[in-house]
């Protein structure tokens, strides 16, 4: 109920939003009071709203909810709020983007200034009656995993309660993204994004957000605002790309009605199964229906192919992140490299159980990994690899995630994938 809800066709709110914003509204606002008596719901109430800032900021992203005469100057990264010359003088600057504190991160997000003045405010060039988010598409943007959980996760917690009259103000535009995600963003926005950057005119609004609301890595917490769940985000997953399978295989109470199919990741940069097939193999002699191989990069295509398996097995990396499109209660079977576990456990494991996943995690030891015989037999790469973490995050990706392949031992991980046939049938 709540993901169908188109009210009016794209095209005619592009058409609509081009009329309003290029002259019917500021008529409108001329005509002030006018209007109103002719209509009972005005479409720009500028003279009315309650001038108001909302803080939404928490520890993993910064945002705010402003209501009010809202002024956004793109070219210069400025907005300009019309605050009663009584009202108290500030000013701020903010990046939006969800990822506040990862310092290298943000290196790549511009920052906004937001400034709450009384006076000298620039003349507007377009008004507009619809809200506007502004968002960068900057920051680690194009990897898998911090796309969903920097980017797809926040926007669907700050937009989708506009229900697509929302317009996006997108800034370090990358045009990859906005192609690689087009299909979800038009489920979000009916209106055509706009390179917020190239704006020289003044954007005028009576409501915005600036920055994306962000609870948790990967994930949604229901009791923050606006108390949504991994489920919701889940179903509207499947509504946007069509999905056909909601839940996995049914095995009860006579067994199940085919084998359970089983999606090995295929890494193809570092972190190689190298005996995958022989993997593969094995699962089938067990009984799962098993394809091997790399998700793409169309996210349309990735969602439907990894939707009609019913259990992920994967090296820790960011082709795991597409267990978003899973079907409910499906199995995801992390793969953790030797000495990486303080890395991998976090990533994956809760974002899995928020899904409700079903999570097993398989460490790979030591007479597994590439890095035996690497090293000299007493260091500290074997002894403590939370040392070598200590001492930094390049140094430690380096030796365990960007040059470990791992090669796994049949007798140890049977036993993983026998768990997981009980687990499918029961
Ligand atoms: C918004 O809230 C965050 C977290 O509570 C705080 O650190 C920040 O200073 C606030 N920003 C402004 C402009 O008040
Ligand atoms: C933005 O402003 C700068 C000067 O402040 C100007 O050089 C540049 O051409 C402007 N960019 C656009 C797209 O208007
Ligand atoms: C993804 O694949 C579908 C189906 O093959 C195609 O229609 C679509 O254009 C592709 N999208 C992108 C962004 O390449
Ligand atoms: C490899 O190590 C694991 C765990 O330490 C052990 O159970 C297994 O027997 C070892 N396999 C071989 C072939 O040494
Ligand atoms: C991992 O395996 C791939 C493919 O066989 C190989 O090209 C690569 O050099 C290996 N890397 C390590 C660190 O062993």
């Amino acid at each position: 109920m709540v993901y169908d809800q188109s009210i009016f066709s794209r095209s005619f709110r592009k058409k609509e939003l081009r009329k309003v914003g290029c002259g019917a509204l500021l008529i409108c606002f001329l005509m002030g009071f006018t209007f109103r008596t002719i209509s009972d719901q005005p479409l720009y109430s500028h003279v009315e709203i309650a001038k108001s800032i909302y803080n939404l900021s928490s520890s993993k992203s910064d945002a705010f909810e402003i209501t009010g005469d809202i002024r956004i100057h793109g070219n210069s990264s400025t907005i300009f709020i019309a605050s009663s010359p009584e009202g108290k003088l500030n000013s701020w600057t903010t990046k939006p983007y969800a990822r506040k504190g990862d310092n290298y991160g943000m290196e790549y997000v511009r920052t906004w200034k937001i400034k709450n003045v009384p006076e000298n405010l620039p003349d507007c060039s377009k008004h507009f009656s619809i809200p506007a988010i502004v968002f960068s598409t900057g920051g680690y943007c194009g990897n898998h995993f911090h796309d969903f959980t920097d980017m797809i996760i926040p926007l669907f917690l700050t937009a989708r309660q506009f229900h697509g009259t929302v317009l996006f103000l997108i800034a370090d535009k990358r045009s990859s993204w906005i192609s690689k995600y087009r299909t979800l963003l038009e489920k979000l926005s009916n209106y055509d994004i706009i390179e917020i950057e190239k704006e020289n005119q003044v954007m005028c609004f009576v409501r915005a957000i600036v920055g994306l609301k962000a609870h948790k890595e990967l994930g949604i917490d229901p009791l923050q605002s606006p108390h949504y769940s991994m489920s919701e985000f889940r179903q509207f997953l499947r509504s946007t790309y069509s999905l056909d399978r909601q839940s996995v295989i049914d095995c009860r109470p006579i067994g199940c009605s085919s084998r359970p199919r089983m999606l090995i990741v295929s890494r193809k940069q570092n972190r190689f199964i190298t005996n995958e097939n022989e993997v593969a193999n094995e699962a089938r002699s067990l009984g799962f229906d098993v394809v091997v191989e790399e998700t793409g990069s169309n996210v349309s295509v990735v969602a439907r192919f990894v939707n009609s398996f019913d259990v992920m097995v994967g090296v820790h990396g960011a082709g795991l992140t597409n267990m978003v499109f899973l079907p409910e209660n499906g199995v995801v079977v992390q793969i953790i490299p030797f000495g990486a576990e303080l890395w991998a456990k976090p990533y994956f494991r809760l974002p899995a159980k928020d899904m409700k996943l079903r999570y097993l995690e398989y460490k790979v030891s030591l007479n597994e990994s590439s890095l035996l015989g690497k090293y000299a037999v007493d260091s500290e790469v074997y002894r403590d690899p939370s040392a070598i973490y200590k001492k930094g995050f390049i140094g430690f990706h380096s030796v365990y995630l960007s040059n470990q392949n791992v090669t796994l031992n049949f007798c140890r991980f049977r036993k993983t994938l026998l768990k997981v046939m009980e687990i499918i049938q029961h």
